[in-house]
This record gives C-alpha cells, structure tokens and sequence, in this order.
C-alpha cells in the first residue's frame, strides 16, 4: 500500500508467482479454550468470507490444537485458504521433519500445505532440512517452503546453499514498536524479491492504548488496532493478526482499506522511532 499513490495494495506475489492475500489470519492460542472455539472458528471463517484467505498456524501452536481448530473453520473450502503452518526446529532433522508434515497434514485434514516454514533457526544444518522441504514439494505434500525468525545473517547463509533461493518467505516480528527489520532484513528481503510476513503486527494488544495511535484513530474514525495494521500492510509486507473473535475480524479487515497520510506517517515515525542502527532480531 502507498500513502503518496492513495492506493491499497491486496496481495503479493511469491517468487513462484502465485499471490496471496496480503492481509491474513494468525492462530496461535486459538482452540485452547472449549468456550471460546465456536467464536474462533466463526472469526476464522468470516475472515475467509472477508478475503483474508492466508492463514497461518504451527504444528507448536497448543501442540497441534490450532491446526486442528484451522481444520474445522476450513472445513469444504480448503482450495480458498493459502495454509502457512511451521515445523519446530527439534524436529528439522531430515527425517523428523517428513514426519512433522505428516502430522501437520493429519490435523489440518489436507493433503497439502501451501507454505510450510522452519518456526526458528535451530541446530539442525540447513542444508539437512531443505532436503526434506525438497522432498515434501515434490511428493506434493507442501507446495512451498520458507522460514521464520531468520536473521539477515540466516538469510545470507540460506541463499547460499543449493536450493536456498526457492525460500518462498521469512516470517519475522514487525510491527510499530519492533522496526529493527527495516534497518537491513526488510529492504534486503525486498531486493531479493523475498517476501516477508509479519507476525504480531499489533505486538498482542500491547500498543494499543498509545496516545500517537489514538489520536491517529480518531481523525480515521478508526480503532488503534486498525491503524497499526494499516501502518504494516504500508510496508509492503504480509500480515497475520490474530483474532479469536468476529468482530475484530471486521474491524481487522477494515484496516485493510484505511491509506495514512504523510502527517500519520510522520507521526507515528515520531512516537515510534525508526532503528538508527543495527539491531537483533527480536522475536516472540
Ligand atoms: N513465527 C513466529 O515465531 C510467530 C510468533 C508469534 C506469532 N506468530 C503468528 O502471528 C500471528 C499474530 O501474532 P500474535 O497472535 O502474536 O499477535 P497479534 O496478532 O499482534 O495480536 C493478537 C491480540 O490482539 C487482539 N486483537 C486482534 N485484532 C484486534 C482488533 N481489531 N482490536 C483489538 N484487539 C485485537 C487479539 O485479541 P482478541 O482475540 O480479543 O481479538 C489478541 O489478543 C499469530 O497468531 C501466529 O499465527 C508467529
């Protein structure tokens, strides 16, 4: 999305050309509360109805709960959804990530994954788990590979090895109070023409009551959630906010048509400082 053009940008194209929907859907903690699991199931499938059809979840995520909870709001319509699910690091051996997948696969009552990402950079040697990743593409069951929480360092490793191009996305932590990316993994990305996701892109409510926000907020008519979303979705970046409930579903959405101004951007850059030098990836 471009503030300057007025234009809101709906999708993004991986390197294999497919797109998908730049704004989607987060999992985790969902399908931990049997009380509130109609709810979430309801908001993950209004989201699919609004055109939010990635999701993303993680075979970590209530240790499977959630691709089991995805599997039910997915239910009859699994070709809408471009489904993100992650394979821990202790289980990135080679073999142990084939039967990762499989299990994955088991919960989410698919035979395929459309993104399947190594969750954080672990002891495993990557050239070990692209074999694997390799493997799963081409017996179809995972369409698409890539990782998360990788440094600008992991990247550079990772482009480096055989097959370390095919990276299909980095899935890292970006929101307004966590901009470390954009001092060098962001714009790398971007030459690369690597896509990046952002996870927690309203750092799980906590920015939320941020004078700067609601002021912001206010001039939209809009909620300080929706204007940290909008504020990511204009970096060009996917984003996956997670909501266990449909009206924030709506409201999510919603942010997806608000375009900031120049003075919104301005100010927001003042309440939330961009880096000024090299920092560590943070990660949740
Ligand atoms: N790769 C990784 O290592 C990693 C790490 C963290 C997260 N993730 C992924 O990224 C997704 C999103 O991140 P996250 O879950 O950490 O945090 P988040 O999306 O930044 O925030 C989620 C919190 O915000 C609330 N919320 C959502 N929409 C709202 C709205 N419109 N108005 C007010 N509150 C709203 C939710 O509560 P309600 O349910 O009450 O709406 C929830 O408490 C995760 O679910 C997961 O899929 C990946």
């Amino acid at each position: 999305m471009s503030a300057a053009s007025g234009t809101v940008r709906r999708s993004i194209r991986l390197p294999s050309g497919q797109t998908v929907p730049v704004l989607g859907q987060g999992t985790w903690n969902l399908g931990e509360d049997l009380q509130r699991r109609a709810d979430e199931v309801a908001a993950l499938r209004l989201g699919l109805d609004l055109g939010m059809t990635l999701i993303d979840t993680a075979e970590m995520y209530g240790g499977g709960v959630a691709e089991e909870l995805v599997a039910e709001a997915i239910e009859g319509r699994r070709d809408e959804v471009f489904l993100v699910t992650k394979v821990l690091p202790q289980h990135a051996s080679a073999r142990v990530t084939i039967a990762a997948c499989e299990g994955s696969l088991r919960r989410l009552k698919t035979d395929r994954i459309d993104l399947y990402l190594l969750h954080w950079r672990g002891n495993t040697p990557l050239e070990e788990t692209l074999l694997a990743f390799e493997s799963l593409v081409g017996e179809g069951k995972i369409r698409y590979w890539g990782v998360s929480n990788f440094t600008m360092k992991d990247m550079e490793e990772l482009v480096s090895i055989a097959g370390g191009t095919t990276v299909a996305a980095n899935q890292v932590l970006y929101n307004l109070t966590r901009r470390g990316i954009e001092w060098d993994l962001l714009p790398w990305c971007k030459r690369q023409d690597i896509p990046v996701m952002a996870y927690s892109p309203i750092e799980q409510g906590r920015l939320l009551s941020h004078p700067a926000l609601r002021r912001i907020a206010d001039r939209h008519q809009a909620t300080p959630a929706q204007i940290a979303l909008a504020w990511v979705l204009r970096a060009g970046v996917i984003a996956i906010p997670r909501t266990g409930k449909p009206s924030h579903v709506r409201d999510n959405r919603a942010a997806w048509d608000i375009i900031l101004t120049g003075q919104d951007v301005a100010e927001l850059d003042r309440a939330f400082p961009p880096p000024k030098a090299k920092r560590p990836l943070e990660m949740l």
